[in-house]
C-alpha cells in the first residue's frame, strides 16, 4: 500500500509503490473505457485546486479524477485568491485546511513550495508541477502509456528531447522510469540540459542520432519561451532543424517505438506536425492515461488516509 500522506515527487517513490500506481491506474482506465464514470471511492471527500500558474489539461485532469471518484471539488485561481493580497502559501494552505479540505492539488512556480505546505496542512498535497522541479502524476501518466504499449518498463530506452533544463516532466520522468529499471537518453542544446543530471541516471547524447538509434520511446518536450531569459539558441527554426524530430528521423528509433509530449506542444518546432499525428504518436492516449493515474493517486491517498 502506498504509504504517504503527500504525493509531491518521485525522487522518493519506490518500485514496489509505482508499480501500484500503475496497476490502480491501469484498472481505473478500464473502468473510464467501460463508460464507468460515477465510483465512489471518494464520496464525502474535498479537494481543492489551486493553480498559481496556466495550465489546460492537468488542472481540468485533477478536476476531473476528482470527480468521477465522487469528491467535491472546489477551484482557485490564484489570481482571484487572497494570494493576490499578498497572503502566504502558508497561511492559505491554514485556511484551506480549517474548511476541511482532504486534498489540496496545487501548482506552482517555486520549486518545493508544496514541501512547505504539506508540512502545514493535514490534507494530503499533490504536486501538480512546481517549478523546474517535478510533476509526479505527469511523469506517472507517461509510464502508464509506455507500459500499455511495452508491458513492462524495464530496460526500455526512453529517449527524451528538447528543454530538459526548465522542465519538471524530464526530471519526474527521469527518477521513475530509472527507478523501473528503464533507461533515459537526452539530447537538447547545452544551454538546455541542467548541469549534474546525468549523476542523476540520464544518459547525455551528443547527437540526435545517439538519442534515437534504437529508442523505444521517443518524448518531445516544449521548448518553454516564457522561462527563457537570455537566448538559450539563436532560432526556433534553428531549433527545429537541428533538435526537432521530424517523420525521417524517427526511422532511426525502433520499428514499434511510440512518439510522446505532455504538451502543449509547439508544432513544428519539437516535433514535426507528421510525427505529431503519426500512428505510432501517443499524445491524446497520454491525456487519456492522465486521468486514471490521477485517480489512482488520489484513491491510494486516500486509502492511507482511512488506514491512520
Ligand atoms: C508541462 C508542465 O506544465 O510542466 N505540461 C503539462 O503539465 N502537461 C510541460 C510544459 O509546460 O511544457
Amino acid at each position: 500500500m502506498l504509504k504517504r500522506k503527500d504525493l509531491l515527487g518521485l525522487i522518493d517513490v519506490s518500485k514496489d509503490e509505482l508499480s501500484e500506481i500503475l496497476d490502480v491506474a491501469a484498472h481505473m482506465k478500464a473502468k473510464l473505457k467501460a463508460g464507468d464514470k460515477c465510483l465512489s471511492e471518494l464520496k464525502g471527500k474535498t479537494a481543492t485546486i489551486l493553480f498559481y500558474e496556466n495550465s489546460t489539461r492537468t488542472r481540468t485532469s485533477f478536476e476531473l479524477a476528482a470527480k468521477y471518484l465522487g469528491a467535491q471539488v472546489v477551484n482557485i485561481a490564484a489570481g482571484t485568491s487572497s494570494v493576490a493580497k499578498g497572503e502566504t502559501l502558508v497561511d492559505t494552505g491554514k485556511t484551506l485546511d480549517a474548511q476541511l479540505n482532504d486534498f489540496l492539488i496545487m501548482r506552482h512556480p517555486m520549486g518545493g513550495a508544496h514541501y512547505l505546505l504539506s508540512k502545514v496542512v493535514n490534507a494530503s498535497v499533490l504536486n501538480a508541477g512546481d517549478g523546474m522541479n517535478e510533476h509526479p502524476t505527469q511523469a506517472l501518466l507517461d509510464m502508464l502509456t509506455m507500459t500499455e504499449s511495452f508491458g513492462n518498463l524495464q530496460g526500455l530506452k526512453v529517449a527524451i528531447l528538447g528543454d530538459i533544463k526548465h522542465s519538471r516532466v524530464a526530471k519526474s520522468n527521469l527518477f521513475g522510469l530509472r527507478t523501473m529499471g528503464a533507461e533515459v537518453y537526452m539530447y537538447a542544446p547545452e544551454t538546455l540540459i541542467p548541469k549534474g543530471i546525468d549523476r542523476l541516471g540520464a544518459k547525455l547524447c551528443k547527437t540526435k542520432e545517439e538519442a534515437l538509434q534504437d529508442a523505444d520511446v521517443v518524448m518531445g518536450l516544449r521548448i518553454q519561451l516564457e522561462r527563457q531569459q537570455a537566448g538559450n539558441f539563436p532560432s526556433l527554426s534553428e531549433y527545429a532543424h537541428f533538435y526537432g524530430v521530424s517523420a525521417n528521423d524517427l526511422k532511426l528509433a525502433k520499428p514499434h517505438a511510440i512518439v510522446m509530449h505532455p504538451g502543449p506542444v509547439n508544432r513544428g518546432v519539437e516535433l514535426t506536425g507528421k510525427v505529431i499525428d503519426h500512428d505510432q504518436s501517443r499524445i491524446e492516449e497520454q491525456v487519456f492515461s492522465g486521468i486514471a493515474v490521477r485517480m489512482a493517486a488520489l484513491k491510494l491517498l486516500n486509502d492511507y488516509r482511512n488506514s491512520k
